[in-house]
């Protein structure tokens, strides 16, 4: 039996190189080694204010992306989080077992809200329920995500240990997988802050399906500083970042990518780059057109997805009804 990987990814803004790294090209990497299953997650998505139209467009955009990344649906199963229902109501029972405490302590709650401020929804606050309800539902043994979501995982670890505790085997208790390189592509513009979806400034994220000329204007843009070493180095984030995209786009050593670039300037860094990430993206765009022609194929791909799963949800749900007394 193989393992079951899940994770999940929301529907909103657009898909950026930092989810492509960071996330969805090691979900595609390892579809062989696992039993795995991915999900569009529209229920966390309306944790913050979204325009109706473009989230039902945005979610057909991000299958349509995530299969052009490579998604093989013999491998894997992509469905949308609100087409099993039982994801609600799991996270409605997980949320009486989640002391307030625990979810205090969120940082990325922290830094939303205060972006926010005012009408700040108690669904931000509970968002890691609802996370910890996705991952559990499908008796997860992995979970591959960027490093902003250990905590999380963390939080959903407790929960399931906490009631296996309580109540004898409820839950199967999940595992992060988080990579050793790009689990925290930074934002060009302002390095020491993560790549985000909702980044105000356009030109801190590339997008995958950005043009050729829109890439090589971004990174040409991106912060650097006033050395002239290229060098990997964290404490020099903005051509750290930069190095570190390059590294993940072409699969070379840092050793061979310091020795290439020995001698030349910051200008040579990002020329190099810009192609490489252009030549990086480019099956993906083009992937992507074939893909999004005909749009009754990611409808009904969606909606038989959600079918294949829904039997595992519904049967976990029964379990932990039956645990807790419920019913
Ligand atoms: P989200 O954009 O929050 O829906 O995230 C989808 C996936 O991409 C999650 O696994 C995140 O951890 C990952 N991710 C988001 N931003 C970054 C980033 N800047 N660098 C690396 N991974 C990221
Ligand atoms: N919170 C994750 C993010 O913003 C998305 C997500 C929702 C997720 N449910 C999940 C990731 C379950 C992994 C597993 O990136």
């Amino acid at each position: 039996m193989k393992k079951r990987v899940f994770s999940g990814i929301q529907p909103t803004g657009n898909i950026h190189i930092g989810n492509y790294l960071g996330a969805i090209r090691n979900w595609v990497a390892s579809q062989d080694e696992f039993d795995n299953i991915f999900c569009i997650v529209d229920l966390h998505a309306i944790t913050v204010p979204q325009d109706p139209k473009m989230l039902h467009t945005k979610i057909r955009e991000l299958a349509g992306l995530l299969l052009a990344c490579g998604i093989d649906m013999e491998k894997s199963v992509l469905f949308v989080q609100s087409h099993v229902k039982e994801h609600a109501e799991l996270a409605w029972i997980l949320n009486c077992y989640i002391p307030m405490g625990w979810m205090q302590r969120m940082t990325q709650f922290k830094e939303k809200s205060a972006k926010q401020k005012e009408q700040v929804s108690v669904g931000l606050f509970d968002y890691p329920a609802l996370m910890a309800a996705d991952i559990l539902l499908y008796d997860t043994d992995v979970v591959p995500v960027g490093a902003d979501q250990k905590q999380h995982i963390e939080l959903t670890r407790d929960v399931a240990e906490r009631m296996n505790s309580m109540y004898g085997d409820v839950f199967k208790v999940p595992e992060p997988f988080i990579p050793k390189v790009g689990a925290r592509i930074m934002s060009l513009k302002e390095p020491t802050k993560k790549m985000s979806k909702s980044d105000e400034h356009a030109d801190a994220s590339i997008h995958l399906l950005d043009e050729p000329d829109a890439i090589r204007k971004k990174i040409a843009r991106a912060t650097t500083d006033s050395l002239r070493e290229i060098r990997f180095d964290e404490n020099r984030p903005g051509v750290n970042n930069l190095l570190v995209i390059y590294q993940l786009f072409t699969n070379k050593s840092q050793e061979e990518i310091e020795a290439h670039f020995e001698g030349k300037g910051y200008a040579d860094l990002k020329r190099e780059l810009s192609e490489v990430v252009i030549e990086g993206l480019a099956p993906v765009q083009q992937r992507y057109a074939e893909i999004t022609r005909d749009p009754a194929f990611i409808e009904n791909l969606l909606k038989e997805n959600a079918d294949k799963v829904r039997p595992i949800a519904e049967r976990t749900v029964s379990r932990v009804k039956e645990k807790i007394g419920l019913g």
